[in-house]
């Protein structure tokens, strides 16, 4: 596992944008996954930056999105349907602005009508592709990648998963307080690449930032393997493992430091 620690989210960013490139760069038809949440936006803008700045070309990147809400989304033939879908965010965040090509967009159908065979399929479509070559992670504040949430299976695969109750906490803000969607309305459940798709990503670059997450930080890099902190697993990555933090993220962890480098 290598870990690089960056002075703050602008170095942080630009970090995981770096390898990004880089990972197109050596490989211009590569397949990229991608995560939403705060973390990636900044790594999202400097790939926009690249990409205007002409160094970096996406017309034959494949992408596949981590996760997105049961019964949210955004039909790609449509106007946007639902404010809080991933899919939304990816469009406005980052897809409208570079050439990739729609047909190389993968993100979980929240509206899906059978949605447990469109997660199998997408596990299907993840293999057709060729496999994950660099997979983007966040961590939630309690230790989840994707929504893999405390006491999912280290060997699950996409499926539809129950939010735990400190991401629906989470929520609470982007749904209730931004968007005026009703408590009862808000999302619980969601399809989710599994722990074990992600662990057969090639290379798992995951940013942190920010106090809040030193705590579930300093466990999925320090402690016990557990579905407790699904992060945790990736410490059984077969393949490279990067840990991208801010100075805040860092600061609960102990024995590791002396391995981290600064970026
Ligand atoms: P955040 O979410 O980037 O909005 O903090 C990360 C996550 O929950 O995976």
């Amino acid at each position: 596992m290598e870990l690089i620690i960056t002075p703050d989210y602008n170095h942080l960013s630009q970090t995981a944008a770096d390898m990004i490139a880089e990972a197109i760069k050596s490989k211009p038809d590569c397949v990229l996954g991608l995560a939403t949440g705060s973390t990636p936006m900044g790594t999202y803008q400097e790939l926009i930056r690249k990409y205007q700045q002409q160094q970096l070309d996406f017309s034959q990147v494949k992408t596949f999105n981590l996760d997105e809400y049961l019964g949210i989304g955004m039909d790609l033939s449509l106007p946007y349907s639902q404010d809080q879908s991933y899919a939304r965010f990816m469009h406005e965040q980052l897809f409208s602005n570079i050439n990739l090509k729609p047909e190389n967009i993968h993100i979980p159908n929240g509206l899906a009508p059978d949605p447990d065979k469109h997660c199998q399929d997408y596990e299907k479509m993840i293999i057709e592709a060729g496999g994950i070559d660099l997979q983007l992670l966040g961590i939630g504040g309690n230790g989840h990648i994707a929504f893999n949430e405390p006491g999912s299976s280290l060997a699950s695969r996409t499926r539809v998963h129950p939010l735990h109750a400190k991401t629906l906490e989470d929520n609470y803000e982007m749904f209730y307080k931004k968007a005026k969607v009703a408590k009862q309305n808000m999302p619980s459940f969601a399809l989710t690449m599994g722990v074990g798709t992600i662990l057969e990503s090639r290379h798992a670059v995951m940013i942190v930032c920010g106090q809040n997450k030193a705590k579930a930080c300093a466990e999925a890099i320090e402690g016990p393997i557990t579905s407790k902190v699904t992060a945790s697993a990736l410490q059984l990555h077969p393949g490279k493992v990067t840990i991208i933090l801010d100075e805040s993220a860092a600061s609960g962890l102990t024995w590791s430091l002396s391995l981290a480098k600064k970026g």
